[in-house]
């Protein structure tokens, strides 16, 4: 792989999404131009309403945009692959199946013969299990793959539900606001074991989240979007803190502080304005 598609491993150009309501055309996003690095951890932050998840479900391919284009590893996203596997804050598991099922189930549809497309190459049952049994050592749950999700905690949940995305070994793993449902302590143990996953299968993730310190203690890279109606980019920030990262150590770290008052400055002090003018 060379170095330009390395640095431009998604490209978002130009890229607008309105929506047709009751009330006519809404524009959610305009103007949103973005490359994203190849295995980089990118977080979207912004106010409630603003586009973090319009934006997040056009690189998934669930949604196309009104104008612009979305680009992945050189290719145009057209549609939801499991290149590009999502993470949602409600986990969206089956509640009939267990944890173990949950995962299977999805990779029996990438590598087994459920997937017409690479059926010639269809791994073996075993091969199957191997690749379930894996996700879910990887998040912790080997203890709990034979319970139904209505027999465990929401923070388990959502550790299903990141299995599932990793089992899939996407390209890129999407993430809306996986956390925001959770306690703030499971919260941050699910934190810590995200940047240790990625670490280890570096992944190139976007997250969507509305918590700053989240996203200053996992991202790479921090983008802030203005408020809504059309909504755009209003900054970015890189955040340079080495890996790996410890967030007892930067509870107190001077440039970890930094970062935290730029973002709550965009967030407070420079989107405000437009929000007392829309609530
Ligand atoms: N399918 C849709 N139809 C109409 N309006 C939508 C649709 N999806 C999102 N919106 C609107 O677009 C704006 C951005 O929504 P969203 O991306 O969900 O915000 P966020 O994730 O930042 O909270 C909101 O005003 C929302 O009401
Ligand atoms: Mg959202």
């Amino acid at each position: 792989m060379n170095e330009h598609l390395n640095e431009k491993f998604i490209q978002i150009q130009g890229v607008a999404q309105t929506f047709k309501t009751a009330k006519g055309v809404f524009p959610a996003l305009r103007d949103v131009d973005l490359n994203i690095a190849k295995g980089e951890f990118v977080a979207l932050i912004g106010h409630s309403g603003c586009g973090k998840s319009t934006l997040l479900n056009l690189i998934a391919g669930l949604t196309v945009p009104t104008s612009g284009a979305l680009i992945c590893a050189n290719r145009e996203i057209k549609g939801p692959g499991p290149e590009r596997a999502v993470v949602f804050q409600n986990h969206s598991l089956l509640p009939w199946l267990t944890c173990y099922e949950n995962v299977y189930l999805a990779v029996e549809r990438v590598f087994g013969a459920a997937n017409k497309s690479t059926g010639v190459n269809a791994e073996n049952k075993a091969q199957l299990k191997a690749r379930t049994d894996a996700a879910l050592a990887l998040v912790g749950l080997t203890p709990a793959a034979q319970k139904r999700p209505g027999e465990i905690s929401g923070g388990m949940k959502q550790r299903v539900g990141i299995a599932r995305a990793l089992c899939m070994e996407p390209k890129v793993l999407l993430m809306d606001e996986p956390f925001g449902a959770l306690d703030a302590l499971t919260r941050a143990k699910l934190q810590d074991e995200l940047l240790q996953i990625v670490a280890k299968t570096q992944s190139t993730v976007v997250m969507v989240t509305h918590d700053v310190d989240e996203a200053v203690l996992l991202s790479d890279k921090i983008v802030m979007l203005t408020n809504g109606p059309a909504a755009t980019i209003g900054e970015v920030l890189s955040v340079d803190l080495p890996r790996p990262r410890n967030r007892v150590q930067l509870a107190d770290d001077s440039q970890y502080q930094h970062y935290r008052k730029a973002v709550i400055d965009f967030l407070y002090t420079r989107q405000a304005h437009v929000e007392k003018l829309t609530a």
